[in-house]
């Protein structure tokens, strides 16, 4: 299979979601296997952004609706397990909202995996009204995450969380 994320070209982080999003569109188009497209997925947003040092979803648990745990991921090893409402990424499965930190070491409770992480962004995954996973993003600058990436990422989560209901 070859498929090359170009994004060299683009001016800005707008025209790099701009060219992005189609092909993460594409990239799962006829593939229903949540482990694959979530890989892939991950693997197309750390490569398209040399800022980012980790990406990755934490998959609500079968088991434990109260607990998010580790899924597929591109990045340094990460902590398993996450409470709803612990960390940056328990916040956002427990609010259903996008929670953008421009300083991590400034949240409270922030959960520590990678020590080189200054900011972060975590976008949860909603179907029914109910938090079924989370997109959780790293980057080694402090504030670079803001309006324009929750936009756009939010807008690609939208368009890929129909894989969650398949397999
Ligand atoms: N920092 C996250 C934990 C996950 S790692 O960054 C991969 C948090 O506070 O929820």
């Amino acid at each position: 299979m070859a498929f090359t994320i170009d994004t060299s070209a683009a001016s800005d982080k707008s025209e790099i979601y701009k060219t992005l999003i189609p092909q993460i569109n594409s990239l799962i188009e006829g593939e229903n296997n949540l482990t694959a497209n979530l890989g892939n997925i991950c693997a197309a947003l750390k490569y398209s952004f040399y800022s980012f040092i980790w990406v990755g979803f934490y998959l609500k648990s079968i088991n434990n609706k109260n607990e998010l745990i580790l899924g597929p991921f591109q990045g340094r090893v990460a902590c398993t397990r996450i409470t709803f409402g612990k960390g940056v990424c328990g916040k956002a499965a427990e609010n259903k909202e996008t929670v953008v930190v421009d300083n991590v070491n400034d949240f409270p409770g922030h959960i520590v995996c990678d020590p080189l992480s200054k900011s972060e962004i975590v976008i949860p995954v909603i179907i029914n009204k109910e938090t079924v996973a989370v997109l959780d993003i790293d980057s080694g600058e402090y504030s670079n995450f803001d309006e324009t990436d929750k936009e756009y990422l939010e807008k690609m989560i939208d368009n890929i969380k129909h894989i969650f209901k398949n397999e």
